[in-house]
C-alpha cells in the first residue's frame, strides 16, 4: 500500500485539512460556551465542508465533502461509483482497493482530500471499448469467485501485484495478494487468475 500521497509533492493539502479540522474541534467548544442551553444540538460537520476535486478513471469530479471523507465513501456515497466494496471499514480486509497513481491503497482508510491531484482507477475504469481487462476476464475463466463481495478489491490488487512484479510465482502471488481477503476461500483459483493474466498485462 502507498503513503505516497502523503508526500509533501503531494497533491493532499495538509494545511487546508488541518484548517477544516481545528475549525471543527473549536466549534463545539465556542457553541456550547455561548449558547443558551447545554443540550442545544450544534450542527457537527458543518465547518468541515471542504471543495475536493478528483480525478476517477479519467474523469474529474468536484465535490463538496467533509473534510474527513475518505476515498471509498466519496466514491459510493457521492459519486456512485460502488464497484469498490467495503468490507471491515478498517484497512484489514483489501475489498475497498482501488488504484491512486498506479499503486494500490485500501480507500477506506484513505481521506478523498489526500487523493486530489491523483489519479484514481477503480474497478470500473479497467475495461476499455467494452473489453474487459485481462485480469478480469482471468478471474472469469478460472471461476475465481463465489459470493463476488471480495472480487473487485481483488482485481485491483492482482492488476498491482503484476506491474510491481510480484506474479512471479505462487508464492510471490500468495504473498502479495495476502491483504485480500475471500471470506469464501477462492484462494487458488485466485492464484491461477493472476498467473493466467501475468504475461498479458506485462506485454501491454
Ligand atoms: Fe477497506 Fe476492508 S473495507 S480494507
Ligand atoms: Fe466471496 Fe471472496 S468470493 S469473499
Amino acid at each position: 500500500m502507498t503513503d505516497d500521497i502523503n508526500s509533501p509533492t503531494s497533491g493532499f493539502n495538509r494545511r487546508a485539512f488541518i484548517a477544516a479540522a481545528g475549525t471543527a474541534v473549536a466549534t463545539p467548544l465556542v457553541a456550547r460556551a455561548a449558547g443558551p442551553a447545554a443540550s442545544s444540538p450544534v450542527p457537527q460537520d458543518a465547518s468541515l465542508r471542504v471543495n475536493v476535486t478528483l480525478r476517477i478513471n479519467g474523469e474529474i469530479k468536484s465535490l463538496t465533502l467533509d473534510a474527513r471523507t475518505t476515498v471509498l465513501d466519496a466514491l459510493r456515497e457521492h459519486i456512485g461509483l460502488a464497484g469498490s466494496k467495503k468490507g471491515c471499514d478498517h484497512g484489514q480486509c483489501g475489498a475497498c482497493t482501488v488504484l491512486i497513481d498506479g499503486r494500490r491503497v485500501v480507500s477506506c482508510l484513505t481521506l478523498a482530500l489526500a487523493a486530489e491531484g491523483c489519479d484514481i482507477t477503480t474497478i470500473e475504469g479497467l475495461s476499455k471499448g467494452g473489453k474487459l481487462h485481462p485480469m478480469q476476464q482471468a478471474f472469469i475463466d478460472q471461476d475465481a469467485f463465489q459470493c463476488g463481495y471480495c472480487t473487485p478489491g481483488q482485481i485491483m490488487s492482482a492488476v498491482a501485484c503484476v506491474q510491481e512484479g510480484h506474479a512471479n510465482s505462487d508464492d510471490d502471488i500468495r504473498e502479495y495478494m495476502s491483504g485480500n481477503i475471500c471470506r469464501c476461500a477462492a484462494y487458488p483459483n485466485i492464484v491461477a487468475a493472476v498467473k493466467q493474466a501475468a504475461p498479458e498485462i506485462l506485454k501491454g
